[in-house]
């Protein structure tokens, strides 16, 4: 590819769009591809967007974000976590993946390795492959009592080479939660040997049966290694506004800024001003998707469970299941033929990591209705595949 760098021109489309983008508007799709529900953002928050549009918020801002929002941030996490977190700490960069992308490109250099816990979401490998550096993998375990990965079976894959290592819990796409004690394994292992850890926790407010997941913040100090990314996406439905923000070192409070002005210069200031509205007002409409999805995730349970062929390890977080079709050799086909018989969009496994290419990824963010839908299409259109 003329002008391309090889190792970009490599690069594939993640297959979470590779299908739903050939029918993602049409009406007729159940679309339970990618990690969003239908509900429109509150409409606080969208009156508080168009507040600060008439109040005149075009203008260019601070590249770490606005300072009131940095410091509603820092409430709310103050309030969430019960702790003091320094306000230099907190950048707002643009989305979470940006910040992902900017600790990564922060981190690793070519030449050396990351480590991500796998199944992944497809995005954090490819920006962990732009930096250059080696990949590899650690897997959890599918067990009937859901996904499992203990601290020690990650530090069992670190190297001497390893300066990055990514964690998302809860998980997108296992539903997989890191317990607090193998946070502190971990967390001392990259304490230990410099390690970049890269906490991922944009699903922090869904985990069933609590109000939010356990978080590195609560246990690193202001100067150990680690980059908790967050972000209005998930918690608020803001997936279009593309707002996230970083806890990160003291010490790097200066390079995230000049990281930010060479990715898109800080996020879309309107949008900034929204995300105060929804940190302070926000709280009820959090809690209300929290319980729907602990909702659906019954629903899903209940669809698949004592199907022959859908073995499912039940997810403990986020809004995704990640069942095992048995019999299928492609996830792709199946994804497509499903499409085209059924109406209903999920995204394939393979994408999420080698080792998955019998499953598929639902995610149950849709109001209940549609979702039920969806399910009762998926079960009958497994009964009837057949690729064997
Ligand atoms: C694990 C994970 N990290 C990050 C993101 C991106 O969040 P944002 O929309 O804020 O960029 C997603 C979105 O699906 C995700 O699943």
């Amino acid at each position: 590819m003329k002008g391309v760098r090889p190792d970009i021109a490599l690069l594939k489309q993640n297959g979470i769009t590779a299908v739903a983008f050939t029918r993602m508007d049409d009406p007729k799709v159940i679309p339970l591809w990618f990690g969003e529900g239908d509900a429109v953002t509150a409409d606080f928050i969208r009156e508080a967007a168009k507040k600060a549009l008439d109040d005149g918020e075009t203008f260019y801002v601070h590249t770490r974000g606005i300072e009131s929002l940095r410091l509603a941030i820092k409430s709310y996490l103050d309030s969430l976590y019960a702790m003091d977190v320094d306000p230099r700490r907190i950048s707002v960069p643009g989305s979470a993946m940006i910040g992902v992308t900017i600790a990564a490109q922060m981190a690793l250099n070519k030449g050396d390795e990351a480590l991500i816990v796998s199944p992944h979401w497809p995005n954090i490998e490819t920006t962990y492959a732009v930096t250059g550096a080696k990949i590899n993998m650690v897997r959890q375990r599918e067990t009937e009592n859901g996904w499992q990965l203990s601290a020690s079976e990650i530090v069992d894959k670190v190297t001497e080479k390893t300066r990055s290592i990514y964690i998302n819990s809860p998980c997108n796409p296992t539903g997989w939660i890191m317990p607090r004690k193998d946070q502190e394994e971990l967390l001392a292992c990259c304490r230990e040997r410099n390690i970049l850890l890269i906490a991922d926790e944009v699903y922090h407010r869904h985990i069933f049966g609590a109000d939010v997941a356990p978080s590195f913040l609560q246990i690193a100090k202001d100067d150990d290694p680690v980059v908790v990314v967050n972000g209005f996406s998930k918690a608020w439905a803001m997936t279009g506004w593309r707002v996230g923000w970083v806890v990160t070192p003291v010490e790097q409070s200066e390079h995230w800024a000049i990281m930010s002005e060479c990715f898109n210069t800080g996020a879309t200031v309107f949008a900034q001003h929204a995300c105060i509205a929804a940190l302070e007002r926000g709280e009820p409409v959090v809690q209300q998707m929290q319980s729907q999805y602990e909702a659906a995730a019954k629903l899903v349970n209940d669809a698949f469970e004592g199907q022959r062929r859908i073995k499912l390890a039940p997810p403990k977080g986020a809004f995704y299941a990640f069942p095992k079709i048995e019999g299928i050799r492609s996830s792709l086909n199946f994804t497509k033929a499903l499409l085209a018989e059924e109406d209903v969009g999920v995204a394939p496994g393979y994408t999420f990591g080698i080792g998955n290419e019998q499953n598929i990824r639902v995610c149950f963010a849709q109001s209940h209705e549609r979702l039920q839908e969806g399910l009762d299409r998926i079960v009958r259109f497994v009964e009837r595949y057949d690729n064997h």
